[in-house]
């Protein structure tokens, strides 16, 4: 294998990325080395390389974290059930957790993953839809356990437990939506009427129409009439107050927890019986992948049925078109 690995660097905070050649990755005991086939991009990327955050003390930084690939190689410590060399693979490279360091940052050729940031790509399923997956899913997953619900959930339709996904059409929503459903709960999700069919096929119960000025009392009475007790909520559109409104119709005797994937500004509500929380990764690396064992970046392996994250979300092994291509994401692709 030649040394010679293809990478977009990100010279300095804010400038053009460039593409050079640099030394593939030492792989360590615990890591996967990753032939990248396919990145994805997320709003996260933009800022990073425009405002430095998440931080990043040494420059020159190899960024992104979303990719589809083929595993080269295993390290000598990884357990018995990693995939093995070969494998497709869908990984999260964790340059956000590790100051941008290099050799785990997904935009070059040849990629370190911790093997547990990995999954095998279910059957059908192309390195670029793959590749969408990882940030969206882990997303959601740490999302959960941010409001101390764990990723064991497995309530069945008799619980009647109801999930609000308000802005279910964006990425993270959309695998919100899924994971929701595959932990048993009754997802009701609001997207433009022009998603509705869309989140339906993913596993939502009911659509509405979040531009609608009945939207809150539509999801209530909906929910009131399925008898589903509703205190948990994934917020992916910063639309916390409506989120609360509903939930607080629903919770019953429960406590609500509303999650949001957008940071909350000074003015989110500190009430009895609701505590609203915006997703934060566990800040210890064996908490970290305490989640990432037990989620298994979800569906890929836990059901092969979890693989749809909004479509126009990728850019294909564009390399050399990633400046253009994170404009493009900071304009807005939805
Ligand atoms: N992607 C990730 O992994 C990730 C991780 C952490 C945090 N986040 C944050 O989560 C947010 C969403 O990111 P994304 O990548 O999922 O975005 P995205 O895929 O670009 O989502 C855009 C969609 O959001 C929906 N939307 C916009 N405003 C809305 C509103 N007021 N109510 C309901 N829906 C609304 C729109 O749906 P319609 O087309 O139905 O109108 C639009 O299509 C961003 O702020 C991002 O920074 C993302």
């Amino acid at each position: 294998m030649s040394d010679q690995n293809l990478a977009v660097i990100l010279p300095s905070k804010g400038s053009r990325l460039e593409v050079i050649h640099r030394p593939t990755p030492t792989q360590g005991p615990d890591d996967l080395l990753i032939e990248v086939k396919a990145t994805a991009l997320n709003p996260i990327d933009c800022y990073q390389r425009d405002v430095g955050f998440p931080p990043i003390p040494a420059y020159s930084a190899v960024r992104d974290s979303d990719t589809g690939g083929t595993i080269i190689s295993t390290g000598s410590s990884v357990s018995s059930d990693t995939p093995k060399s070969g494998t497709r693979v869908s990984a999260f490279a964790p340059c956000f957790y590790m100051q941008g360091a290099p050799d785990y940052g997904a935009l070059q050729a040849r990629v370190l993953v911790p093997a547990v940031n990995a999954a095998p790509i279910p059957q059908g399923m192309s390195f670029t839809k793959a590749s969408i997956l990882p940030a969206a899913v882990t997303t959601v997953w740490y999302g959960w356990h941010t409001i101390g619900l764990p990723c064991d959930t497995a309530y069945i339709a008799a619980d009647k437990k109801g999930m609000v996904v308000w802005g279910g059409a964006s990425s993270i929503s959309s695998a919100a939506i899924q994971i929701a459903k595959l932990t048993g709960f009754t997802v009701y999700a609001t997207a433009s009427v022009k998603h509705h069919e869309y989140l339906k096929s993913l596993g939502a119960s009911k659509v509405f129409d979040y531009k609608s000025k009945n939207v809150v009392a539509s999801i209530v009475k909906a929910a009131k009439e399925y008898g589903v007790t509703t205190s948990t909520g994934f917020d992916g559109a910063g639309q916390w107050k409506e989120c609360l409104e509903v939930l607080k119709e629903l919770k019953g005797e429960g406590t609500v927890k509303l999650v949001s994937a957008i940071p909350l500004k000074e003015d989110a509500p500190k009430m009895e019986g609701m505590e609203v929380k915006f997703v934060s990764a566990p800040a210890d690396d064996k908490a970290r992948t305490e989640v990432f064992t037990s989620s298994s970046m979800s569906g890929c392996r836990r059901k092969e049925s979890l693989c749809r994250v909004r479509r126009s979300r990728w850019l294909r092994e564009a390399w050399r078109m990633q400046t253009k291509a994170l404009d493009e994401l900071k304009r807005g692709v939805g």
